[in-house]
């Protein structure tokens, strides 16, 4: 059985891709330091499995830990590397905080030995895009300068891994996947998003604010140039986000497959807010409690994937629609209410 490390493995797209993995017939050995994750996720994800994970709470920025924890984990043949701060206002306001954690624990495992030769699959995001000039957004499109330094660790990221594999001495394949949004929870609804705090995404907020624990939520500008008037988003069942990790590899393993690629994580359909608040009344009976309010600084008015290349060349495409993500979210959000973690 391939051993796959999965660092940040506790989080809301780790955990689900741990599922994924095991499903699949690889061993994932997980890796968090849980400063954004539960551990309580691990039993939630013992209840789904019917066995415990393997385990290690570890800050990927200590070098020395990250060279113990390889000498008692050698024969690893894949990391899916998740583990990385992810708040854009924050990194904002902390910069070094988010160059310091995101690039040194990159680096820390790419300057590490292996025993074998590694598959690499790295968390990016559309991020890079920025607004991107043409829609549906191609992985051709230009990079443009980053809004945030969040969106910069991502976009130099990419670059390092490429310059590592361009270095030629490299004993690693690489595929950055980079996701659209996801959202959404496990069928179980034993796993789902933890936010931290008042939640800056969207659809925590609207589950949150239909169990009680926010009064309203405010859309965030109706005056775009979208039909709505609302913002465009590629939103993306974290199950079928998990699945695309397993296709990743999967692809990796084959002999023809060299060097680095990229892919589009997406639907390769636009939903607007105004839809995502539709579909949660919709496919939960629910009402929801919504206010119209000013933009957010910084937001993209519209993105949406093209996903021919991951169709195509990774052979993975997503299977759930906006409705069942929105009816895992609520059932996630009632379960956690129910049972606080
Ligand atoms: C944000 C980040 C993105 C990051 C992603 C990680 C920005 C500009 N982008 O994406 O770089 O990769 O999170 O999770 O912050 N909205 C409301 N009301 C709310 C919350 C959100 O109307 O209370 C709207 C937003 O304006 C946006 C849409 O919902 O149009 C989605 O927002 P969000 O879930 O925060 O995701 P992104 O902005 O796409």
């Amino acid at each position: 059985m391939a051993k796959i490390l999965v660092t940040g493995g506790l989080g809301f797209i780790g955990s689900h891709t741990v599922v994924e993995l095991i499903n699949a017939g690889y061993e994932p050995v997980i890796v968090d330091d849980l400063s954004n994750s539960n551990v309580k996720i691990l039993d939630q994800l013992t209840k789904i499995l019917g066995r415990k994970p393997i385990f290690h709470q570890l800050d990927l920025c200590d070098e020395a830990g990250v060279k113990q924890l390889l000498s008692a984990e050698p024969d690893i043949d894949g990391i899916i590397h998740f583990a990385a701060f992810k708040a854009v206002g924050e990194s904002v306001e902390f910069p070094l905080k988010y160059y310091r954690n995101n690039f040194y624990s990159l680096i820390n495992l790419l300057n590490t030995y292996y025993s074998k030769p590694v598959n690499f699959v790295f968390s990016s995001s559309c991020t890079v895009y920025g607004q991107p000039d043409q829609l549906p957004v191609t992985e051709n499109a230009s990079v443009k300068p980053a809004e945030s330094p969040y969106g910069n660790t991502k976009q130099i990221a990419e670059e390092i891994l490429k310059d590592m594999i361009a270095s030629g001495g490299s004993r690693y394949k690489v595929i950055a996947l980079r996701y659209f949004n996801p959202v959404g929870a496990h069928e179980s609804a034993l796993i789902g998003e933890l936010p931290v705090g008042v939640p800056q995404n969207l659809v925590p907020f609207v589950t949150q604010t239909a169990i009680g624990k926010r009064e309203k939520i405010t859309v965030f500008g109706n005056d775009y140039h979208t039909p709505d008037g609302s913002c465009i988003r590629d939103y993306i069942h974290v199950v079928d986000l998990a699945k695309a990790h397993v296709a990743a590899l999967k692809l990796m393993e084959q002999e023809s497959f060299t060097g680095y690629d990229v892919f589009n994580i997406g639907t390769g359909k636009g939903t607007s807010v105004l839809e995502i608040i539709d579909a949660f009344e919709r496919s939960t009976g629910e009402k929801l409690n919504f206010v119209i309010g000013p933009r957010r600084p910084g937001d993209v008015e519209q993105v949406w994937g093209d996903v021919t290349k991951s169709t195509n060349v990774l052979g993975w495409k997503t299977e759930l629609d906006i409705d069942t993500m929105m009816a895992s979210a609520w059932a996630w959000e009632k379960y956690i209410a129910n049972n606080p973690l």
